[in-house]
């Protein structure tokens, strides 16, 4: 079987037992505060597992990106090492919601392992919890049952809870796992140790390959585990594990997966993968073919590399296969782009996202990878200078510091700094490296410290119901709140069951306002609670208050009214709508490739990242603005379509943005069919002409191949445009009026030049006249001429040519003068270059005891040197002094 055809036959065989195939979630998590990535296949759903929310169908299965770079689950290091693990991995997964449970889970899995896929039974091994007493889970009987007759008492291992008790995070849902192992090993090794004692081992050939989740708890942030309100089924299956197994490879790598890209490394490189000569060359085609993955999916679905968060996990990815490439494969300009087309086409019936992305895609590779070898390059500059250095000093370890500032300031990966160290005859200072990295973690956690407390559950609900698209206030209970230290001050988060506040999400900022509450016994009218925030966390809706001791009045709340900032809502609508005629109005004049990149919008401005190549010139900037303008002026009805099925809007041409994740229903906001179709959640005015007016404020680059142009509208535009006006009409004035503005200031700058000039010459022939004056005050002596003078000269400058020009005139000259220039004392000393020599004077030292009188200091050359100081009237004290000196 072809991977596809693997791929295939675990969506048939689910299908098959009345599971919903769903699309993969985005590998980048949205709305997810506790993570970067999907990790597991189960991420999309974890709301579902709360009861936060409802599945569209209790039965699912699909094939997800998943990404183990961060957090929790973390296997970068592995890669390319061994043959098994990954960064970017498609995990196959079922799903049951609250439906059926292990007997099921348990049977469909041998069904489908050992009958469709037809793996041998005698090599297939399973693992049961055995119990953890201090978390009070038992043993557990139940999957051991079912699956004794099923392989036998033999075949069955007892796993811990770190193997067999799966938890997604810190917090959340969780429960006991049963594994399935396969045992890929030659019959002769099979028959010298059994498979069974290879079992979580580490054998690159005895892996597991499926993990079978029995949800049953939720793990609370103070580590207890309390009974989810009903029992589900989460699976992960390791598709490129499974294809190794199908087709019967010892390595992931041998499987048509990953033997794409290893070819074209092979033909860029001329070396070939295996032949077992170059095991290094072998880690970097493996780690290369890997991180291609990782790196091309990121970027498709809206994680570009950066320096911070998430885009610097996708940096790193990235750096970490070009720097292998450069190291073991010889490649010293940009190749890892090149891969980038073998994968869309391999991808582009289960991911089509990344082939009509494929050109962006590359082109943002290409520019990360030509920095980082620039990086490299100055990298290895200043490895060669801490090198030298050490050399002199006979000292042969790096220092931890070093080795740190290498990686964090140039991007230089620690391993390579080790080998390069090594081939130089240097060590690095390992433990004085991770001292040094623990300071920056902790440094970056103490700046992300949040502390929450668990939910406090006031009432039961699933989920909250959004009305704020129809309403501006609801009736509401409260349903759970929690209170959360920040760095910038204590919250209260809120949770209600139904709210006219829109949660941040796609852009648009959340919404403020106010709760009213009123006291349920009482009956009283009762606090008001000031909302500055709202946000989402997977699908609930967040109110964020900072107001302080609130928990007695949201204990006793009955209903409450919900309202939001009416007039702040207006402008983000207005912000809102306003973007979408921008892309519109982008794509009619730089091209149909424009694609949303990023977005946010508040009540003040609009900021929208788009990709495109160049910079978006006046001009197109001034097409796109009247194209906005007059598409507000024609005051387009907004046409809004909820719960449209996601296939039927793209058939239609709705605009999406890769990288968010749809449901299976979506909403249109359309202003006029033939111009702007968009899928969006967010809110917007009910006809364009409310936005009244549309500025762009700036554009600029933000990354490569990524643009940024902020704009605002209505009223903060003609406030703009005042402030503008408002300038203008100063200068006007200060100008007297002026009938052509632009001219006059051309005529000022003009006059200016010409003034300069004139002055520059006024203060040549006052130079040259003082010159012919001060020769008659040099002072003869046998073997110098000496002028000590105070000169009434206009900058510090011409006491230079001064000396200078005098020099040419006269032998032996020392000169020393003083100069008030505009109320701050100036002192020069001037030594023929042949006095220094013979005599050993040094104008520098002169000056700087010179300056002392005026109160300032100086220095300069042997030969030439001045200071300025603060008091005028020490000059004559310091000319007195300069003459008693020679
Ligand atoms: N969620 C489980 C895992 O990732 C299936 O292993």
């Amino acid at each position: 079987m072809t991977s596809h055809q693997i791929r295939q036959a675990f969506l048939d065989f689910f299908r098959s037992k009345q599971h919903l195939i769903v699309p993969s979630a985005p590998l980048v998590a949205k709305n997810d505060p506790t993570l970067m990535f999907n990790n597991s296949g189960m991420a999309q759903f974890k709301d579902f597992f709360l009861g936060n929310g409802t599945p569209p169908s209790r039965r699912i299965a699909d094939t997800q990106k998943c990404l183990r770079v961060s957090g929790k689950h973390n296997d970068l290091e592995d890669v390319g090492f061994d043959t098994y693990h990954h960064t970017m991995f498609e995990m196959l997964g079922n799903w049951s919601f609250g439906d059926y449970f292990k007997k099921e889970a348990i049977t469909w899995a041998w069904e489908l392992l050992t009958e469709v896929y037809k793996l041998p039974k005698d090599r297939l091994y399973v693992s049961v919890f055995e119990g953890d007493s201090k978390d009070g889970v038992p043993f557990d009987q139940e999957a051991w049952d079912l699956w004794k007759p099923i392989v036998g008492e033999d075949r069955i291992i007892l796993g811990n809870k770190k193997d067999n008790f799966w938890e997604m995070g810190d917090t959340g849902p969780c429960g006991p796992c049963s594994e399935i192992h396969i045992d890929l090993r030659s019959a002769a090794e099979v028959a010298e140790i059994s498979g069974k004692s290879l079992v979580n081992n580490d054998h690159p050939q005895v892996v597991e390959i499926w993990n079978l989740v029995f949800m049953q708890f939720e793990r609370k942030a103070d580590a207890s585990l309390v009974p989810l309100p009903s029992t589900h089924v989460d699976t992960g299956m390791g598709f490129e594990r499974l294809c190794m197994a199908v087709q019967n490879k010892t390595s992931n790598y041998d499987t048509d997966v990953f033997q794409n890209t290893i070819q074209v490394l092979e033909t860029l490189s001329a070396k070939t993968y295996g032949s077992g000569n170059e095991p290094f060359a072998d880690i970097a085609m493996r780690v290369i073919s890997d991180h291609i993955r990782a790196v091309a999916f990121a970027i498709t679905d809206g994680q570009l590399p950066s320096n911070n968060k998430a885009g610097y996990v996708i940096r790193r990815i990235l750096r970490r296969a070009v720097r292998y490439g450069y190291s073991y494969l010889g490649f010293q300009e940009p190749f890892f782009y090149k891969l980038v087309p073998v994968l869309a086409e391999q991808f582009k019936d289960v991911f089509t996202e990344l082939k009509a992305q494929e050109d962006f895609v590359t082109r943002v590779i290409l520019e990360e990878e030509k920095s980082f070898l620039r990086t490299l390059e100055s990298g290895l500059k200043r490895l060669d200078t801490i090198t030298t250095t050490l050399k002199q000093k006979e000292i042969n370890v790096i220092a931890g510091d070093e080795v740190f500032e290498l990686s964090d300031t140039f991007g230089f990966p620690v391993d390579l700094t080790a080998l390069i160290a090594r081939e130089k005859g240097f060590i690095i200072d390992e433990a004085g490296f991770q001292e040094a990295l623990l300071q920056q973690k902790t440094r970056s956690r103490q700046d992300a410290a949040k502390e929450a407390t668990d939910w406090i559950e006031l009432r039961e609900s699933e989920g909250t119901e959004f009305l704020g698209y129809d309403f501006e206030e609801t009736h509401s209970h409260i349903v759970k709140y929690r209170k959360v230290k920040t760095k910038t001050g204590d919250e209260y988060h809120i949770v209600l069951d139904r709210t006219p506040f829109y949660a941040e999400m796609g852009g648009q900022v959340g919404d403020t306002g106010s709760l009213f509450l009123s006291n349920v016994t009482s009956g009283e009218e009762g606090q008001v609670v000031q909302i500055v925030d709202t946000k989402k966390e997977n699908d609930l809706f967040v109110h964020v208050s900072r107001d302080k001791n609130l928990d007695e009045a949201l204990q006793h709340a009955g209903i409450i009214v919900a309202k939001i900032d009416k007039n702040r809502r207006d402008k983000i609508k207005a912000n809102h709508t306003a973007t979408h005629l921008m892309l519109s109005s982008m794509r009619e004049v730089l091209g149909t490739h424009i694609g949303q990149k990023g977005s946010f919008l508040n009540d003040e401005v609009l900021r929208f990242d788009f990709s495109h190549f160049s910079k978006v010139t006046d001009e197109e900037l001034r097409q796109i603005e009247d194209r906005v303008n007059s598409r507000i002026r024609e005051d387009i009805v907004l046409e809004e379509r909820r719960n449209v099925p996601i296939q039927q809007a793209l058939d239609l041409g709705a605009t999406a943005t890769f990288g968010e994740k749809y449901g299976d229903f979506v909403r249109l906001i359309i202003f006029d069919p033939n111009f702007s179709f968009e899928l969006c959640g967010g809110t917007h005015v009910s006809s364009t002409g409310h936005i009244g007016m549309f500025k762009f404020i700036s554009e600029g680059s933000v990354s490569a191949g990524i643009r940024r142009v902020e704009a605002v509208t209505g009223k903060k535009a003609l406030e703009l445009m005042r402030q503008q006006e408002e300038t203008l009409n100063k200068l006007k004035d200060l100008l007297k009026n002026p009938t052509d503005l632009v001219k006059a200031v051309e005529n000022l700058l003009e006059e200016r030049g010409s003034l300069q000039k004139k002055i520059v010459q006024l203060e040549n022939e006052k130079i040259q006249t003082l010159k012919v004056q001060l020769q008659d005050k040099i002072k003869k002596y046998q073997t110098f001429s000496l002028l000590v003078e105070k000169v009434d000269v206009p900058s510090a400058d011409s006491l230079k040519q001064l000396s200078y020009e005098l020099r040419d005139q006269v032998e032996n000259l020392i000169a020393v003068f003083g100069a008030d220039i505009a109320g701050k004392p100036q002192i020069s000393v001037f030594i023929a270059e042949n006095l220094v020599q013979e005599t050993g004077l040094n104008a520098g030292k002169i000056v700087k005891d010179l300056a002392k009188e005026i109160r300032g200091g100086g220095g300069g050359q042997p030969f030439f040197a001045t200071a300025g100081g603060s008091d005028v009237s020490g000059l004559d004290s310091a000319l007195e002094k300069a003459k008693g000196l020679f």
